[in-house]
């Protein structure tokens, strides 16, 4: 039997519940058939390893889980640590460190979920999010000069590679040309930002030429927030720096009736390294400890994760589950309006996995 090893990395805040709940529908999915196991470890990385240790994670951090077949990560925030120290102390240097260039984040209206926009069905938003995940505007490029004086400068810079952009624009088309409409929207912002964005435009149009049957187009990412809102049927696949793609991928979500749904996966198609796999809601102090958190973005994470590993089939099973549950208004949490726990839901989910 298959073994995979998957490291599990809560971090902070509500990560510490929906993580174990993820374990938890895993080995209920592998507990369901003979084809497979999971040996998981977990890190108790994050704020709690920085007050106890100076810093997010050890130093030898990245070698610990380099040779797991995946990493099922929480999320990495603190009230009391500055944002940018836990982001770049944990989950960026797990992303660069494994060079997870491609950030995939899937986005649908889930049977049962209210989604606000009016004469939006399902059927009209079935999006994937591809977001540059190495450079852009997150390449940790710029600096402060002249602290605390009244000449203070400081700089962050976007720093955009041809190798890094035409990786991910492979990347993207080939994710486009995998789905049933064969779309890709190339989003950009080329007429203010007349350097890179630029050259990120011709690179776009050099991919394209290797996939003759991907439809795309260009789309400048303020006005692809309206178009999200009001033509929502007119997008299936998208293409967008770091930043812009963080913005686009958070009013996705929102769309979509939650936060709370929307999984992500940090990838490296080349499987150099391990993918990591995570909801995108972030620590929720406000939520934390109460059982409260949703854990379907968690779930989903997982859907991505098996896909990942190649089990198609078992992650349609589970995508199946999360969907007969979503769709029961009873399971629903907090953010969308329900009153269900963490717990209920995990439950329901594993109990479908069982009765196959
Ligand atoms: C995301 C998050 C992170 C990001 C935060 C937590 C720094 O918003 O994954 O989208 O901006 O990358
Ligand atoms: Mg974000």
């Amino acid at each position: 039997m298959k073994t995979y090893k998957i490291a599990c990395i809560p971090g902070d805040g509500i990560g510490k519940e929906v993580i174990p709940a993820g374990q938890e529908v895993l080995q209920a999915l592998a507990a369901a058939g003979p084809d497979f196991r999971f040996e998981f470890s977990s890190f108790g990385w994050g704020g709690d390893w920085y007050r106890a240790h100076g810093r997010m994670m050890p130093d030898d951090g990245l070698a610990q889980i380099r040779d797991v077949d995946a990493i099922l990560f929480g999320s990495a925030g603190d009230p009391q640590i500055p944002d940018h120290v836990t982001l770049w102390g944990l989950r960026l240097k797990i992303c660069q460190g494994f060079d997870q260039y491609a950030n995939v984040r899937p986005t649908r209206i889930l049977p049962g979920i209210d989604a606000p926009l009016k004469r939006c069905t399902p059927r009209d938003l079935d999006w994937v999010i591809v977001r540059e995940n190495s450079e852009g505007e997150y390449a940790g490029v710029g600096g402060r000069v002249h602290q605390g004086h009244p000449i203070e400068v400081a700089t962050d810079v976007s720093i955009l590679t041809r190798a890094g952009v035409e990786r991910i624009m492979r990347f993207a088309f080939k994710l486009a040309q995998s789905r049933p409409r064969k779309q890709l929207t190339v989003v950009t912002k080329s007429n203010a930002q007349r350097h890179g964005m630029v050259m990120w435009d011709e690179i776009a149009l050099q991919i394209s030429k290797e996939f003759p049957d991907v439809k795309w187009d260009k789309e400048l990412v303020d006005a692809c927030t309206a178009r999200m809102v009001n033509r929502p049927a007119s997008l299936d696949t998208l293409v967008a720096t770091n930043l812009h793609a963080d913005v686009l991928s958070d009013l996705a979500a929102a769309l979509a009736g939650s936060l709370g749904i929307a999984p992500t996966g940090n990838i490296d198609p080349e499987r150099r390294y391990p993918s990591m796999f995570e909801p995108i809601h972030g620590s929720a102090f406000d939520i934390m400890g109460k059982g409260l958190a949703n854990p379907v973005g968690t779930f989903w994470s997982c859907v991505m994760l098996l896909e990942h590993l190649g089990e198609r089939e078992t992650a349609a099973r589970l995508m199946k589950a999360i969907e007969e549950v979503t769709a029961d208004t009873r399971l629903h949490t907090g953010d969308l309006g329900g009153k269900a726990k963490t717990a209920d839901v995990t439950a329901a989910v594993c109990q479908r996995l069982k009765n196959r």
